[in-house]
């Protein structure tokens, strides 16, 4: 996996004696005063520089300054009553990465005073910008290098201690969500259900987690129907796949996880145009997110959360064996469901793993899922949706919270509408799966409401959208982005 773990150590010497890349962080108002006294020492006449204003995310190299700096780095943050955690993580993210391409093993660090933030976000930053999925690429001289230079920072020295728990918790955050984007980012040739299932099995032996795999037979045994209908195209089968995280002292708090693990999303018979169809391999991010979260409980050793993850895995192909339209299936709670487009296959396996969930009777269930186009359509590319019932304010409000704190933005989208309950109405069955074009996220959000405990705290994550990257921006590499993980732990920790 190519990812760095990258190590803050205190500099005590003069910035002018630092003998790698000097990277000097500042607010508008400070280059405009020049007044950042501690910079003085190696760079003044900031106000005067034509190239560099502070403006939000602007990274100007500034040419050998003398023998020992190799290089000086102006990052802009923007406007100082605007800079916040988000901001600093992100654009520190970028620079980083830049300097790390442009061959600077160490890296001295130095903050505008405005910037508050503490360790935890300096090492998101730092090691979520090292990730990059290239391990299929050849590494001969020639390739190599060929597009990007490789990532070369080592270290980051700062003027003052980083405290040892904040870090610790961002290096958690930070790696937990990176294993997430690896496994995301494996194309459906290599991870099928059963796939991952024994990588589950494997994260599980090596952090202590209880692991429990259903396959075809057994969930067919438990009622599982939905899930089973999902994955009868393929030639690999479906897996229902539950983690446990039991802490140390007497559970206060029983937490449960559910993604959606669908390891490619042809759209089975109603199958996606190809241009919809590229990028499904990420159909599964919910389920790697949800594995994210437990090795990172783990690794975090909540002192008294039980933790529980679902990870609902299964390959959505057309085939002689494939659910059709019009079929009739029946999930794990016993409502049956007509089957109106095959694509609408998220939701049929969240059922099962929904009901699973609530039979635990956990304090709160969050799904996270990359369900809906709609929702896609809606919020853009870097913002997931969140949906919960009115009853459920308290556990929306933790969840955004959270997102703010770690950079991941949310945004509340209703789970309850009457006129589109209306419309989950079947003729011949308990409801259908996909319903009409408008409102298709909360159409999707209130089709798993069917099938969570009404006396249960629920949240959904609709992730289509943020969970694979275009390009590179701030903490995400292109590709996957293990969107939620750092989020999910986030809400763990200040449960
Ligand atoms: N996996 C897709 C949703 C998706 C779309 C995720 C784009 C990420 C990017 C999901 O299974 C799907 O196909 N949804 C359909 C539902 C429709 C048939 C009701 C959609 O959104 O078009
Ligand atoms: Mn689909
Ligand atoms: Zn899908």
């Amino acid at each position: 996996m190519s990812f760095k773990e990258i190590e803050f150590k205190v500099y005590d010497g003069k910035p002018e004696d630092f003998s790698g890349a000097v990277l000097i962080a500042l607010s508008e108002e400070s280059v405009k005063a020049d007044k950042a006294a501690a910079f003085r020492d190696i760079i003044s006449g900031l106000a005067e520089r034509k190239d560099f204003t502070g403006k939000k995310g602007a990274l100007t190299r500034v040419p050998l300054f003398n023998n020992k700096v190799k290089n000086i780095y102006l990052l802009g943050l923007g406007k100082s009553e605007e800079v916040n955690a988000a901001v600093v993580r992100d654009k520190l993210a970028q620079a980083f990465r830049t300097i790390g391409r442009q061959h600077n093993n160490s890296c001295l660090l130095m903050l505008d005073e405005c910037v508050e933030v503490k360790g935890d976000v300096l090492i998101e930053a730092a090691e979520l910008a090292s990730y990059k999925f290239d391990k299929y690429k050849s590494q001969d001289e020639e390739n190599n290098n060929k597009d990007e230079k490789n990532f070369a920072l080592n270290e980051i020295f700062v003027l003052n201690k980083l405290c040892d728990k904040c870090s610790a918790k961002g290096k958690i955050f930070a790696e937990s969500q990176i294993f997430t984007r690896e496994l995301a980012n494996e194309p459906g040739c290599v991870i099928n259900p059963p796939v991952l299932a024994e990588i589950a099995a494997e994260q599980a032996k090596k952090f202590n987690l209880e692991c429990e795999i259903w396959d075809e037979n057994k969930l067919k045994a438990e009622g599982c129907g939905a899930i089973l209908a999902v994955g009868s195209g393929s030639a690999t089968p479906p897996r229902m796949i539950h983690l446990i995280y039991k802490p140390k002292n007497k559970a206060r708090k029983k937490i449960a996880f559910v993604g959606k693990g669908i390891t490619f999303d042809s759209g089975g018979l109603d199958i996606k145009p190809s241009n919809f169809m590229t990028t499904m391999k990420g159909d599964k991010t919910g389920a790697c997110d949800v594995l994210g979260i437990l090795t990172g409980a783990a690794k975090l050793e909540l002192e008294d959360i039980e933790v529980h993850g679902f990870m609902a895995a299964a390959e959505n192909m057309p085939s002689g064996s494939a659910f059709r339209p019009d079929d009739i299936i029946k999930a794990r709670n016993g409502k049956t469901i007509e089957i109106d487009n095959t694509d609408a296959e998220g939701r049929l396996v969240l059922a099962d793993a929904l009901c699973l969930a609530s039979e635990l009777k956990p304090d709160a269930i969050i799904d996270m899922a990359t369900l809906t186009g709609a929702c896609m359509v809606a919020l853009g590319r870097w913002r997931a949706g969140l949906f919960a019932k009115a009853k459920d304010d308290a556990l929306a409000e933790a969840i955004l919270s959270a997102g703010k704190r770690r950079g991941e933005d949310f945004w509340r989208l209703p789970a309850e509408d009457e006129h589109i309950e209306e419309e989950l109405k079947s003729p011949f069955a308990d409801m259908i799966n996909s319903g009409p074009r408008y409102g298709g996220a909360t159409f999707a959000a209130i089709f798993l409401s069917q099938f969570v405990d009404k006396n249960i705290s629920w949240a959904h994550l609709d992730i289509a959208g943020v969970d694979f990257m275009d390009k590179e921006t701030g903490v995400y590499a292109k590709g996957a982005s293990g969107f939620a993980v750092r989020t999910c732990l986030d809400y763990l920790v200040n449960l």
